[in-house]
């Protein structure tokens, strides 16, 4: 059903960044067409040539390059997607994401985007509690983003809650449905 899909994933700065590899690769296995935006923040917890190599794509990090002056195309990528994939979505992000501030890459991407939106949000449970996480998700609810809640149980810091992003597996099925039904219809 992904079969030939061009997905954008969009890594966010969160310990749970490390799933996006297993992600990716389920997505290739899927004979989808990968490419992967990362945010400053989420190079300090997985490499850019981690999800290169996995996705047999280049890796877009930064709006453009200090050294040549080559500036990478929010739009073109927006444009390029059949599915923007934001996974994990820190609470940093999201907040950016809900009120449009696009000063990285991946926002100014996802305001270019003509395709679906999916974002699986990754956080501690309090994070992920607060009213302004809640306030700011539906906000993307009401503007037709598809969100992939959480699953509840142990988190890296220690404490047992919502926030735990949601696994690779679980998030292609849920891709997966969305296009059959999309078929079907
Ligand atoms: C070890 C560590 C783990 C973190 N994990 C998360 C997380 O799971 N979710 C989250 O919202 N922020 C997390 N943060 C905080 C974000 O990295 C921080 O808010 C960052 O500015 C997010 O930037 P970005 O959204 O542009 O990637 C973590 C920070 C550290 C140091």
């Amino acid at each position: 059903m992904l079969k030939g899909k061009k997905i954008l994933l969009g890594v966010t700065g969160s310990i749970a960044a490390y799933k996006a590899a297993y992600l990716v690769r389920l997505l290739v296995k899927e004979q989808c067409e990968v490419k992967v935006l990362m945010t400053k923040s989420a190079q300090d917890f997985i490499t850019p040539l981690t999800l290169s190599t996995l996705s047999k794509n280049p890796v877009n990090c930064e709006t453009f390059d200090k050294t040549s002056g080559q500036w990478n195309s929010h739009i073109d990528l927006g444009y390029w997607a059949d599915v923007f994939l934001i996974a994990p979505a820190t609470a940093s992000s999201l907040a950016k994401i809900a009120i449009g501030m696009a000063d990285n890459l991946l926002v100014a991407t996802y305001l270019a985007a003509r395709c679906p939106v999916w974002i699986a949000p990754a956080m501690d449970v309090d994070m992920f509690r607060h009213e302004a996480t809640k306030s700011n998700i539906q906000t993307l609810r009401n503007r037709g983003v598809h969100i992939i809640e959480p699953a509840s149980g142990e988190l890296a810091s220690g404490l047992i809650g919502e926030g735990r992003m949601e696994e690779p597996d679980v998030i292609v099925k849920e891709l997966k449905d969305f296009f059959s039904k999309k078929k079907n219809s």
